[in-house]
Protein backbone atom coordinates (compact mmCIF):
# COMPACT_ATOMS: atom_id res chain seq x y z
CA UNK A 1 0.00 0.00 0.00
CA UNK A 2 1.73 3.49 -1.08
CA UNK A 3 0.27 6.92 -1.36
CA UNK A 4 0.85 8.91 -3.72
CA UNK A 5 0.50 13.07 -3.61
CA UNK A 6 0.23 14.43 -7.41
CA UNK A 7 -0.55 18.08 -8.23
CA UNK A 8 -3.20 16.91 -10.53
CA UNK A 9 -4.63 13.58 -11.11
CA UNK A 10 -7.32 12.53 -13.77
CA UNK A 11 -9.73 9.45 -13.90
CA UNK A 12 -10.29 8.12 -16.85
CA UNK A 13 -7.56 7.70 -20.04
CA UNK A 14 -9.62 8.43 -23.30
CA UNK A 15 -8.97 11.11 -25.88
CA UNK A 16 -10.28 13.89 -22.55
CA UNK A 17 -8.50 12.50 -19.71
CA UNK A 18 -4.84 11.39 -21.53
CA UNK A 19 -4.68 14.89 -23.14
CA UNK A 20 -5.53 16.82 -20.04
CA UNK A 21 -2.64 14.49 -18.15
CA UNK A 22 -0.43 15.44 -20.73
CA UNK A 23 -1.19 19.30 -20.83
CA UNK A 24 -0.91 19.44 -17.33
CA UNK A 25 2.43 17.54 -17.18
CA UNK A 26 3.80 19.97 -19.56
CA UNK A 27 2.43 23.01 -17.49
CA UNK A 28 5.21 21.44 -14.88
CA UNK A 29 2.81 19.88 -12.59
CA UNK A 30 3.37 16.40 -11.12
CA UNK A 31 0.34 14.31 -12.74
CA UNK A 32 -1.33 10.98 -12.90
CA UNK A 33 -4.02 9.11 -14.85
CA UNK A 34 -5.70 6.44 -14.06
CA UNK A 35 -7.51 4.09 -16.49
CA UNK A 36 -8.94 0.77 -16.03
CA UNK A 37 -9.44 -0.03 -19.78
CA UNK A 38 -7.79 -3.65 -19.98
CA UNK A 39 -6.89 -5.12 -23.85
CA UNK A 40 -7.45 -9.10 -24.59
CA UNK A 41 -4.60 -10.31 -22.05
CA UNK A 42 -5.29 -8.06 -19.29
CA UNK A 43 -3.10 -5.59 -20.14
CA UNK A 44 -3.59 -1.74 -19.89
CA UNK A 45 -5.42 -0.29 -23.03
CA UNK A 46 -5.24 3.66 -22.47
CA UNK A 47 -7.58 5.66 -25.02
CA UNK A 48 -10.65 5.09 -23.85
CA UNK A 49 -13.68 4.62 -26.06
CA UNK A 50 -11.90 6.26 -28.71
CA UNK A 51 -9.12 4.58 -28.95
CA UNK A 52 -11.11 0.84 -28.60
CA UNK A 53 -14.46 0.54 -29.65
CA UNK A 54 -14.65 4.23 -31.24
CA UNK A 55 -13.07 6.57 -33.30
CA UNK A 56 -10.29 4.52 -34.75
CA UNK A 57 -11.36 1.07 -34.74
CA UNK A 58 -14.67 2.12 -37.14
CA UNK A 59 -12.45 4.41 -38.96
CA UNK A 60 -10.22 1.19 -39.43
CA UNK A 61 -13.19 -1.08 -40.41
CA UNK A 62 -14.72 1.80 -42.53
CA UNK A 63 -11.20 2.02 -44.49
CA UNK A 64 -11.06 -1.89 -45.05
CA UNK A 65 -14.74 -2.27 -46.41
CA UNK A 66 -14.33 0.82 -48.46
CA UNK A 67 -11.13 -0.38 -50.53
CA UNK A 68 -13.20 -4.07 -50.48
CA UNK A 69 -16.30 -2.09 -52.36
CA UNK A 70 -13.87 -0.15 -54.81
CA UNK A 71 -12.41 -3.35 -55.97
CA UNK A 72 -15.36 -5.23 -56.32
CA UNK A 73 -17.52 -2.56 -57.59
CA UNK A 74 -15.35 0.50 -59.08
CA UNK A 75 -12.15 -0.90 -60.06
CA UNK A 76 -13.21 -1.83 -63.19
CA UNK A 77 -14.54 1.54 -64.04
CA UNK A 78 -10.51 2.52 -63.76
CA UNK A 79 -9.89 -0.29 -66.08
CA UNK A 80 -8.53 -2.82 -63.39
CA UNK A 81 -9.86 -6.18 -63.47
CA UNK A 82 -9.87 -8.10 -60.26
CA UNK A 83 -10.90 -11.91 -60.64
CA UNK A 84 -10.75 -14.39 -57.48
CA UNK A 85 -11.93 -11.75 -55.37
CA UNK A 86 -12.19 -12.83 -51.80
CA UNK A 87 -12.48 -11.17 -48.14
CA UNK A 88 -10.86 -12.44 -45.26
CA UNK A 89 -12.60 -11.06 -42.39
CA UNK A 90 -10.49 -12.44 -39.39
CA UNK A 91 -7.46 -10.42 -41.10
CA UNK A 92 -9.75 -7.49 -41.41
CA UNK A 93 -10.66 -7.78 -37.81
CA UNK A 94 -6.53 -8.31 -36.90
CA UNK A 95 -5.56 -5.61 -39.16
CA UNK A 96 -8.36 -3.07 -36.76
CA UNK A 97 -7.03 -4.84 -33.78
CA UNK A 98 -3.48 -3.74 -34.78
CA UNK A 99 -3.89 -0.27 -35.31
CA UNK A 100 -6.20 0.27 -31.93
CA UNK A 101 -3.27 -1.79 -30.10
CA UNK A 102 -1.00 1.07 -31.96
CA UNK A 103 -2.56 3.39 -30.71
CA UNK A 104 -3.07 2.31 -26.90
CA UNK A 105 0.80 1.86 -27.27
CA UNK A 106 1.39 5.22 -28.63
CA UNK A 107 -0.35 6.94 -25.68
CA UNK A 108 1.50 4.76 -23.09
CA UNK A 109 4.89 6.05 -24.74
CA UNK A 110 3.31 10.06 -25.14
CA UNK A 111 2.63 9.17 -20.94
CA UNK A 112 6.88 8.11 -20.14
CA UNK A 113 8.06 10.87 -22.48
CA UNK A 114 5.79 13.81 -20.38
CA UNK A 115 6.15 11.82 -17.18
CA UNK A 116 2.55 11.27 -16.65
CA UNK A 117 2.49 8.57 -13.56
CA UNK A 118 0.01 6.00 -15.12
CA UNK A 119 -2.35 3.71 -13.23
CA UNK A 120 -3.75 0.75 -14.56
CA UNK A 121 -7.07 -0.32 -12.83
CA UNK A 122 -10.61 1.37 -11.15
CA UNK A 123 -10.10 4.75 -9.35
CA UNK A 124 -12.28 6.02 -7.34
CA UNK A 125 -13.50 8.57 -4.63
CA UNK A 126 -11.95 7.96 -1.19
CA UNK A 127 -12.67 11.27 0.52
CA UNK A 128 -11.06 14.10 1.12
CA UNK A 129 -8.09 15.55 3.56
CA UNK A 130 -6.25 18.62 4.14
CA UNK A 131 -4.09 17.41 1.37
CA UNK A 132 -6.36 17.27 -1.27
CA UNK A 133 -8.81 14.21 -2.53
CA UNK A 134 -7.84 10.93 -2.18
CA UNK A 135 -8.52 8.50 -5.12
CA UNK A 136 -8.03 4.79 -4.41
CA UNK A 137 -6.63 2.79 -7.50
CA UNK A 138 -6.10 -0.99 -6.70
CA UNK A 139 -4.45 -1.23 -3.36
CA UNK A 140 -2.89 2.22 -3.68
CA UNK A 141 -4.10 5.77 -3.05
CA UNK A 142 -3.57 8.59 -4.45
CA UNK A 143 -3.56 12.19 -3.27
CA UNK A 144 -4.75 15.02 -5.60
CA UNK A 145 -4.94 18.65 -5.44
CA UNK A 146 -6.77 18.88 -8.37
CA UNK A 147 -8.46 15.95 -9.51
CA UNK A 148 -10.15 15.54 -13.65
CA UNK A 149 -13.15 13.18 -14.01
CA UNK A 150 -13.30 12.04 -17.72
CA UNK A 151 -14.68 8.82 -17.50
CA UNK A 152 -16.34 8.76 -20.59
CA UNK A 153 -19.77 6.82 -21.54
CA UNK A 154 -21.30 3.54 -22.12
CA UNK A 155 -23.60 2.89 -25.51
CA UNK A 156 -27.42 3.16 -24.08
CA UNK A 157 -29.32 -0.30 -24.22
CA UNK A 158 -33.27 -0.44 -25.39
CA UNK A 159 -35.37 -1.03 -22.39
CA UNK A 160 -35.61 -4.69 -21.79
CA UNK A 161 -33.33 -5.95 -24.27
CA UNK A 162 -29.46 -5.74 -22.72
CA UNK A 163 -26.16 -6.47 -24.83
CA UNK A 164 -25.10 -9.77 -25.29
CA UNK A 165 -22.66 -8.86 -27.79
CA UNK A 166 -22.88 -11.78 -29.94
CA UNK A 167 -26.75 -11.32 -31.55
CA UNK A 168 -27.68 -7.76 -30.10
CA UNK A 169 -24.60 -5.68 -30.18
CA UNK A 170 -23.16 -2.59 -29.23
CA UNK A 171 -20.48 -0.45 -30.50
CA UNK A 172 -17.98 -2.80 -29.17
CA UNK A 173 -19.44 -6.03 -31.05
CA UNK A 174 -20.70 -4.30 -33.55
CA UNK A 175 -16.89 -3.92 -34.64
CA UNK A 176 -15.79 -7.43 -33.88
CA UNK A 177 -18.52 -9.75 -35.69
CA UNK A 178 -16.66 -12.84 -36.73
CA UNK A 179 -18.31 -13.57 -40.14
CA UNK A 180 -20.42 -10.99 -42.53
CA UNK A 181 -23.75 -11.45 -41.68
CA UNK A 182 -26.13 -12.27 -43.95
CA UNK A 183 -29.02 -9.85 -42.61
CA UNK A 184 -28.12 -7.10 -40.20
CA UNK A 185 -30.44 -4.96 -38.08
CA UNK A 186 -29.83 -1.65 -36.62
CA UNK A 187 -31.76 0.60 -34.19
CA UNK A 188 -30.81 4.21 -34.71
CA UNK A 189 -29.91 6.03 -38.04
CA UNK A 190 -27.51 8.15 -36.18
CA UNK A 191 -23.56 8.51 -36.88
CA UNK A 192 -22.71 4.86 -35.39
CA UNK A 193 -26.11 3.58 -37.29
CA UNK A 194 -25.12 4.69 -40.52
CA UNK A 195 -21.45 4.10 -40.36
CA UNK A 196 -21.03 0.90 -39.06
CA UNK A 197 -24.54 -0.08 -41.39
CA UNK A 198 -22.02 1.31 -44.03
CA UNK A 199 -19.15 -0.99 -43.04
CA UNK A 200 -21.39 -4.08 -42.85
CA UNK A 201 -23.41 -3.60 -46.02
CA UNK A 202 -20.27 -3.20 -48.16
CA UNK A 203 -18.87 -6.27 -46.94
CA UNK A 204 -22.54 -8.15 -47.93
CA UNK A 205 -24.58 -7.75 -45.21
CA UNK A 206 -28.53 -7.18 -45.86
CA UNK A 207 -28.62 -3.88 -43.70
CA UNK A 208 -32.01 -2.25 -42.35
CA UNK A 209 -32.13 0.71 -40.29
CA UNK A 210 -34.85 1.30 -38.00
CA UNK A 211 -35.22 5.05 -37.07
CA UNK A 212 -37.61 6.26 -34.69
CA UNK A 213 -37.37 10.09 -35.88
CA UNK A 214 -39.32 10.85 -38.73
CA UNK A 215 -36.62 12.73 -40.24
CA UNK A 216 -33.46 11.43 -41.21
CA UNK A 217 -30.21 13.03 -39.51
CA UNK A 218 -32.45 15.77 -37.60
CA UNK A 219 -29.45 17.56 -36.10
CA UNK A 220 -27.63 18.25 -39.77
CA UNK A 221 -28.73 20.65 -42.56
CA UNK A 222 -31.97 19.66 -44.53
CA UNK A 223 -29.98 19.93 -48.29
CA UNK A 224 -27.28 17.95 -46.92
CA UNK A 225 -29.21 15.73 -45.04
CA UNK A 226 -31.39 15.00 -48.14
CA UNK A 227 -28.51 14.00 -50.44
CA UNK A 228 -27.07 11.63 -48.07
CA UNK A 229 -30.27 9.91 -48.01
CA UNK A 230 -30.09 9.67 -51.68
CA UNK A 231 -26.58 8.41 -51.76
CA UNK A 232 -27.22 5.84 -49.15
CA UNK A 233 -30.28 4.41 -50.17
CA UNK A 234 -28.75 4.10 -53.88
CA UNK A 235 -26.30 2.16 -51.97
CA UNK A 236 -28.70 -0.39 -50.76
CA UNK A 237 -28.61 1.05 -46.91
CA UNK A 238 -32.48 0.43 -46.32
CA UNK A 239 -33.63 3.33 -43.89
CA UNK A 240 -36.89 3.00 -41.91
CA UNK A 241 -37.90 6.41 -40.53
CA UNK A 242 -40.60 7.40 -37.61
CA UNK A 243 -40.54 3.55 -36.56
CA UNK A 244 -41.37 2.59 -33.14
CA UNK A 245 -39.81 -0.49 -31.77
CA UNK A 246 -41.72 -3.23 -29.98
CA UNK A 247 -41.06 -6.37 -28.59
CA UNK A 248 -37.28 -8.03 -29.78
CA UNK A 249 -36.91 -12.14 -29.28
CA UNK A 250 -33.58 -13.07 -29.52
CA UNK A 251 -33.13 -16.39 -29.96
CA UNK A 252 -29.79 -18.88 -31.24
CA UNK A 253 -30.26 -17.80 -34.83
CA UNK A 254 -31.12 -14.55 -34.29
CA UNK A 255 -33.31 -11.63 -33.56
CA UNK A 256 -36.46 -10.67 -34.33
CA UNK A 257 -38.27 -6.82 -34.15
CA UNK A 258 -41.12 -6.09 -33.58
CA UNK A 259 -42.33 -2.86 -35.14
CA UNK A 260 -44.73 -0.39 -36.39
CA UNK A 261 -44.00 2.13 -39.27
CA UNK A 262 -44.34 5.44 -40.39
CA UNK A 263 -48.32 4.70 -41.51
CA UNK A 264 -48.67 2.34 -38.38
CA UNK A 265 -48.48 -0.82 -39.88
CA UNK A 266 -47.63 -3.66 -37.19
CA UNK A 267 -44.05 -5.00 -39.14
CA UNK A 268 -41.62 -7.55 -38.30
CA UNK A 269 -37.73 -7.40 -39.16
CA UNK A 270 -35.55 -10.60 -38.43
CA UNK A 271 -31.93 -10.32 -38.87
CA UNK A 272 -28.93 -12.54 -37.61
CA UNK A 273 -27.48 -9.67 -35.72
CA UNK A 274 -28.90 -6.63 -33.99
CA UNK A 275 -26.79 -3.40 -33.71
CA UNK A 276 -28.32 -1.03 -31.12
CA UNK A 277 -26.81 2.38 -31.59
CA UNK A 278 -29.74 4.88 -29.87
CA UNK A 279 -27.16 7.06 -28.15
CA UNK A 280 -24.43 6.77 -24.80
CA UNK A 281 -25.18 7.47 -21.53
CA UNK A 282 -22.24 9.39 -19.00
CA UNK A 283 -20.50 7.17 -17.11
CA UNK A 284 -19.79 6.84 -13.53
CA UNK A 285 -20.00 3.59 -12.44
CA UNK A 286 -17.31 2.94 -10.15
CA UNK A 287 -16.43 6.45 -9.47
CA UNK A 288 -17.77 6.38 -5.86
CA UNK A 289 -18.89 10.40 -6.50
CA UNK A 290 -21.01 10.09 -3.27
CA UNK A 291 -17.76 9.37 -0.96
CA UNK A 292 -17.08 13.49 -1.73
CA UNK A 293 -20.46 14.66 -2.70
CA UNK A 294 -19.78 15.24 -6.47
CA UNK A 295 -23.32 16.31 -8.25
CA UNK A 296 -24.90 14.56 -11.10
CA UNK A 297 -27.99 15.43 -13.23
CA UNK A 298 -30.89 13.33 -14.01
CA UNK A 299 -28.97 11.50 -16.54
CA UNK A 300 -26.20 10.89 -14.45
CA UNK A 301 -23.47 13.69 -16.25
CA UNK A 302 -21.55 15.41 -14.35
CA UNK A 303 -22.67 18.75 -13.78
CA UNK A 304 -20.36 21.24 -14.95
CA UNK A 305 -20.02 24.94 -15.34
CA UNK A 306 -18.81 26.82 -19.04
CA UNK A 307 -15.54 26.02 -17.69
CA UNK A 308 -16.05 22.31 -16.59
CA UNK A 309 -15.65 23.22 -13.12
CA UNK A 310 -17.61 20.73 -10.83
CA UNK A 311 -19.77 21.82 -7.91
CA UNK A 312 -16.49 20.88 -5.69
CA UNK A 313 -13.66 22.86 -5.49
CA UNK A 314 -10.95 21.72 -7.31
CA UNK A 315 -12.80 18.91 -9.23
CA UNK A 316 -13.04 19.19 -12.62
CA UNK A 317 -15.29 16.95 -15.21
CA UNK A 318 -14.47 16.84 -19.13
CA UNK A 319 -15.69 14.60 -22.08
CA UNK A 320 -18.77 12.59 -22.62
CA UNK A 321 -19.31 12.42 -19.20
CA UNK A 322 -20.66 15.73 -18.84
CA UNK A 323 -22.82 18.16 -21.12
CA UNK A 324 -21.90 18.94 -25.16
CA UNK A 325 -21.53 16.60 -28.33
CA UNK A 326 -19.78 13.29 -27.12
CA UNK A 327 -16.69 14.20 -29.49
CA UNK A 328 -13.04 12.71 -28.96
CA UNK A 329 -12.10 16.19 -30.00
CA UNK A 330 -14.20 17.89 -27.69
CA UNK A 331 -12.93 16.29 -24.98
CA UNK A 332 -9.78 16.76 -25.83
CA UNK A 333 -10.50 20.78 -26.47
CA UNK A 334 -11.96 20.58 -22.52
CA UNK A 335 -9.01 18.63 -21.19
CA UNK A 336 -6.29 20.74 -22.53
CA UNK A 337 -8.45 23.67 -21.38
CA UNK A 338 -9.21 22.48 -17.88
CA UNK A 339 -5.28 21.86 -17.37
CA UNK A 340 -4.73 25.48 -18.43
CA UNK A 341 -7.51 27.14 -15.71
CA UNK A 342 -5.62 25.39 -13.00
CA UNK A 343 -2.09 26.39 -13.98
CA UNK A 344 -4.18 30.04 -14.16
CA UNK A 345 -4.38 30.64 -17.96
CA UNK A 346 -7.27 30.70 -19.98
CA UNK A 347 -8.08 27.88 -20.86
CA UNK A 348 -11.25 28.25 -24.17
CA UNK A 349 -13.17 25.76 -25.90
CA UNK A 350 -15.33 27.64 -28.86
CA UNK A 351 -18.71 25.35 -28.89
CA UNK A 352 -19.77 26.91 -32.29
CA UNK A 353 -16.72 25.95 -34.40
CA UNK A 354 -16.81 22.16 -32.92
CA UNK A 355 -17.02 20.20 -35.84
CA UNK A 356 -19.16 17.22 -36.88
CA UNK A 357 -17.73 14.53 -39.41
CA UNK A 358 -19.82 11.24 -40.52
CA UNK A 359 -17.05 8.83 -42.01
CA UNK A 360 -19.83 7.06 -44.59
CA UNK A 361 -19.50 7.35 -48.16
CA UNK A 362 -20.48 10.15 -49.11
CA UNK A 363 -18.71 11.58 -45.96
CA UNK A 364 -20.73 14.81 -43.98
CA UNK A 365 -19.04 17.16 -42.53
CA UNK A 366 -20.19 20.25 -40.80
CA UNK A 367 -19.23 23.33 -38.63
CA UNK A 368 -21.20 26.29 -37.46
CA UNK A 369 -25.18 26.62 -37.88
CA UNK A 370 -27.69 24.74 -40.62
CA UNK A 371 -30.20 26.45 -42.77
CA UNK A 372 -33.26 25.47 -40.45
CA UNK A 373 -31.45 26.55 -37.18
CA UNK A 374 -31.08 30.33 -39.18
CA UNK A 375 -34.64 30.29 -40.28
CA UNK A 376 -36.10 29.53 -36.62
CA UNK A 377 -34.10 31.97 -35.42
CA UNK A 378 -34.64 34.56 -37.88
CA UNK A 379 -31.32 35.26 -39.13
CA UNK A 380 -31.08 36.56 -42.25
CA UNK A 381 -28.33 34.81 -44.64
CA UNK A 382 -27.27 34.35 -47.72
CA UNK A 383 -26.68 30.55 -48.95
CA UNK A 384 -24.04 29.18 -51.80
CA UNK A 385 -24.01 25.93 -53.18
CA UNK A 386 -21.37 24.32 -55.43
CA UNK A 387 -21.50 20.45 -56.29
CA UNK A 388 -18.80 17.82 -56.76
CA UNK A 389 -20.21 17.53 -59.69
CA UNK A 390 -18.80 20.14 -61.48
CA UNK A 391 -14.93 19.93 -59.88
CA UNK A 392 -11.79 18.46 -61.55
CA UNK A 393 -10.47 16.53 -58.97
CA UNK A 394 -13.85 15.02 -58.12
CA UNK A 395 -14.47 13.62 -61.38
CA UNK A 396 -10.69 12.10 -61.66
CA UNK A 397 -11.17 10.88 -58.24
CA UNK A 398 -14.99 8.99 -60.01
CA UNK A 399 -16.66 10.39 -56.62
CA UNK A 400 -18.83 13.23 -57.66
CA UNK A 401 -21.51 12.71 -54.93
CA UNK A 402 -22.80 15.39 -53.02
CA UNK A 403 -21.77 19.63 -52.59
CA UNK A 404 -20.37 22.11 -50.22
CA UNK A 405 -23.04 24.75 -48.94
CA UNK A 406 -22.08 28.12 -47.46
CA UNK A 407 -24.36 29.73 -45.22
CA UNK A 408 -23.49 34.05 -44.59
CA UNK A 409 -24.89 37.02 -42.81
CA UNK A 410 -26.89 38.37 -45.18
CA UNK A 411 -25.42 41.96 -44.20
CA UNK A 412 -22.03 41.40 -42.69
CA UNK A 413 -21.54 38.43 -45.29
CA UNK A 414 -19.73 36.47 -41.92
CA UNK A 415 -19.62 33.09 -42.27
CA UNK A 416 -22.50 30.92 -39.95
CA UNK A 417 -22.41 27.63 -41.17
CA UNK A 418 -20.64 25.41 -43.95
CA UNK A 419 -21.70 21.64 -44.17
CA UNK A 420 -20.52 19.46 -47.24
CA UNK A 421 -21.61 15.87 -48.12
CA UNK A 422 -18.92 14.58 -50.34
CA UNK A 423 -15.56 12.63 -50.81
CA UNK A 424 -12.98 13.75 -47.97
CA UNK A 425 -15.77 16.17 -46.09
CA UNK A 426 -13.59 15.28 -43.37
CA UNK A 427 -10.31 17.07 -44.44
CA UNK A 428 -12.33 19.98 -46.38
CA UNK A 429 -14.11 21.32 -42.91
CA UNK A 430 -10.89 22.23 -41.69
CA UNK A 431 -10.61 24.98 -43.76
CA UNK A 432 -14.23 26.23 -42.52
CA UNK A 433 -13.28 25.60 -38.88
CA UNK A 434 -10.18 28.03 -39.49
CA UNK A 435 -12.62 30.98 -41.41
CA UNK A 436 -15.00 30.54 -38.87
CA UNK A 437 -12.54 30.73 -35.53
CA UNK A 438 -11.05 33.49 -37.48
CA UNK A 439 -14.49 35.24 -38.16
CA UNK A 440 -14.07 35.56 -41.93
CA UNK A 441 -16.66 36.48 -44.14
CA UNK A 442 -17.55 33.96 -47.32
CA UNK A 443 -15.87 36.64 -50.05
CA UNK A 444 -12.83 36.00 -47.96
CA UNK A 445 -12.33 32.37 -48.55
CA UNK A 446 -14.04 33.59 -52.33
CA UNK A 447 -10.44 35.19 -52.23
CA UNK A 448 -8.35 32.67 -51.15
CA UNK A 449 -6.13 31.04 -53.96
CA UNK A 450 -6.97 26.91 -53.89
CA UNK A 451 -4.94 24.09 -55.36
CA UNK A 452 -6.11 23.17 -58.76
CA UNK A 453 -7.37 20.50 -59.39
CA UNK A 454 -8.50 19.88 -55.52
CA UNK A 455 -11.54 19.28 -53.58
CA UNK A 456 -11.23 22.32 -51.81
CA UNK A 457 -11.90 24.46 -54.82
CA UNK A 458 -15.76 23.11 -54.56
CA UNK A 459 -15.18 25.29 -50.94
CA UNK A 460 -13.86 28.38 -52.81
CA UNK A 461 -16.65 27.87 -55.61
CA UNK A 462 -19.24 27.77 -52.49
CA UNK A 463 -18.17 30.70 -50.95
CA UNK A 464 -18.58 32.45 -54.35
CA UNK A 465 -21.47 31.01 -54.87
CA UNK A 466 -22.99 32.77 -51.92
CA UNK A 467 -22.71 36.26 -54.10
CA UNK A 468 -24.05 34.51 -57.00
CA UNK A 469 -19.99 34.48 -58.85
CA UNK A 470 -19.54 31.15 -59.12
CA UNK A 471 -17.15 30.05 -62.25
CA UNK A 472 -17.62 26.51 -63.21
CA UNK A 473 -21.04 26.35 -62.42
P1 LIG B 1 -13.85 7.77 -23.18
O1 LIG B 1 -13.15 7.72 -24.47
O2 LIG B 1 -15.08 6.96 -23.03
O3 LIG B 1 -12.79 7.33 -22.09
C1 LIG B 1 -13.11 7.14 -20.76
C2 LIG B 1 -12.09 6.19 -20.16
O4 LIG B 1 -12.23 6.21 -18.75
C3 LIG B 1 -12.25 4.74 -20.59
O5 LIG B 1 -11.01 4.18 -20.89
C4 LIG B 1 -12.84 4.06 -19.34
O6 LIG B 1 -12.47 2.71 -19.22
C5 LIG B 1 -12.16 4.89 -18.26
N1 LIG B 1 -12.85 4.87 -16.97
C6 LIG B 1 -14.16 5.07 -16.70
N2 LIG B 1 -14.39 5.07 -15.37
C7 LIG B 1 -13.18 4.86 -14.78
C8 LIG B 1 -12.75 4.78 -13.45
N3 LIG B 1 -13.60 4.93 -12.43
N4 LIG B 1 -11.43 4.55 -13.22
C9 LIG B 1 -10.55 4.42 -14.24
N5 LIG B 1 -10.90 4.50 -15.54
C10 LIG B 1 -12.20 4.73 -15.79
N6 LIG B 1 -15.86 10.82 -31.82
C11 LIG B 1 -15.22 11.55 -32.75
O7 LIG B 1 -14.90 12.72 -32.48
N7 LIG B 1 -14.92 11.04 -33.96
C12 LIG B 1 -15.24 9.78 -34.32
O8 LIG B 1 -14.95 9.34 -35.43
C13 LIG B 1 -15.92 8.98 -33.37
N8 LIG B 1 -16.28 7.73 -33.67
C14 LIG B 1 -16.91 6.97 -32.73
C15 LIG B 1 -17.30 5.68 -33.08
C16 LIG B 1 -17.96 4.89 -32.16
C17 LIG B 1 -18.36 3.49 -32.55
C18 LIG B 1 -18.22 5.40 -30.85
C19 LIG B 1 -18.89 4.55 -29.82
C20 LIG B 1 -17.85 6.68 -30.51
C21 LIG B 1 -17.19 7.48 -31.45
N9 LIG B 1 -16.83 8.79 -31.15
C22 LIG B 1 -16.20 9.55 -32.10
C23 LIG B 1 -17.08 9.38 -29.83
C24 LIG B 1 -15.80 9.32 -28.98
O9 LIG B 1 -15.36 7.99 -28.88
C25 LIG B 1 -16.06 9.91 -27.59
O10 LIG B 1 -16.64 11.19 -27.72
C26 LIG B 1 -14.77 10.02 -26.83
O11 LIG B 1 -14.15 8.76 -26.68
C27 LIG B 1 -15.01 10.64 -25.44
O12 LIG B 1 -13.80 10.73 -24.77
P2 LIG B 1 -13.74 10.69 -23.19
O13 LIG B 1 -12.29 10.84 -22.85
O14 LIG B 1 -14.69 11.65 -22.62
O15 LIG B 1 -14.25 9.25 -22.76
P1 LIG C 1 -26.84 9.26 -32.12
O1 LIG C 1 -27.35 10.18 -31.09
O2 LIG C 1 -25.92 9.78 -33.16
O3 LIG C 1 -28.05 8.58 -32.89
C1 LIG C 1 -29.02 7.84 -32.22
C2 LIG C 1 -30.21 7.68 -33.14
O4 LIG C 1 -31.07 6.71 -32.59
C3 LIG C 1 -31.02 8.97 -33.27
O5 LIG C 1 -31.27 9.22 -34.63
C4 LIG C 1 -32.29 8.67 -32.49
O6 LIG C 1 -33.40 9.35 -32.99
C5 LIG C 1 -32.40 7.18 -32.68
N1 LIG C 1 -33.17 6.50 -31.64
C6 LIG C 1 -33.15 6.74 -30.30
N2 LIG C 1 -33.98 5.88 -29.65
C7 LIG C 1 -34.52 5.09 -30.61
C8 LIG C 1 -35.44 4.00 -30.59
N3 LIG C 1 -35.96 3.55 -29.45
N4 LIG C 1 -35.79 3.43 -31.76
C9 LIG C 1 -35.26 3.85 -32.93
N5 LIG C 1 -34.38 4.88 -33.01
C10 LIG C 1 -34.01 5.48 -31.87
O7 LIG C 1 -26.17 8.05 -31.30
P2 LIG C 1 -25.20 6.88 -31.75
O8 LIG C 1 -25.26 6.64 -33.21
O9 LIG C 1 -25.49 5.77 -30.81
O10 LIG C 1 -23.79 7.47 -31.41
C11 LIG C 1 -23.52 7.97 -30.11
C12 LIG C 1 -22.60 9.13 -30.18
O11 LIG C 1 -21.27 8.69 -30.44
C13 LIG C 1 -22.89 10.12 -31.29
O12 LIG C 1 -23.91 11.01 -30.96
C14 LIG C 1 -21.59 10.82 -31.40
O13 LIG C 1 -21.50 11.80 -30.40
C15 LIG C 1 -20.59 9.72 -31.14
N6 LIG C 1 -20.06 9.20 -32.40
C16 LIG C 1 -19.37 10.03 -33.22
C17 LIG C 1 -18.89 9.59 -34.42
C18 LIG C 1 -18.19 10.56 -35.30
O14 LIG C 1 -17.86 11.64 -34.84
N7 LIG C 1 -17.95 10.22 -36.55
C19 LIG C 1 -19.07 8.21 -34.87
C20 LIG C 1 -19.86 7.44 -33.95
C21 LIG C 1 -20.31 7.92 -32.76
Amino acid sequence: MTNKQFDVVVVGGGPGGYIAAIRAAQLGFSAACIDEWKNKAGGPAPGGTCTNVGCIPSKALLQSSENYEHASKHFADHGINVTGLSLDVAKMLARKDQVVKQNNDGILYLFKKNKVAFFHGRGSFGGKTDAGYEIKVGDETLTAKHVIVATGSNARALPGTPFDEQTVLSNDGALSVANVPKKLGLIGSGVIGLEMGSVWRRLGAEVTVLEALPTFLGAVDEQIAKEAHKAFTKQGLKIELGVKVGEIKTGKSGVSVAYTNAKGEAQKLDVDKLIVSIGRVPNTVGLNADAVGLKLDERGAIVVDDECRTNLPNVWAVGDVVRGPMLAHKAEEEGVAVAERIAGQHGHVNFNTIPWVIYTSPEIAWVGQTEQQLKAANVKYKAGTFPFMANGRARALGDTTGMVKFLAHAETDEILGVHIVGPMASELISEAVVAMEFRASSEDIARICHAHPSLSEATKEAALAVDKRALNF
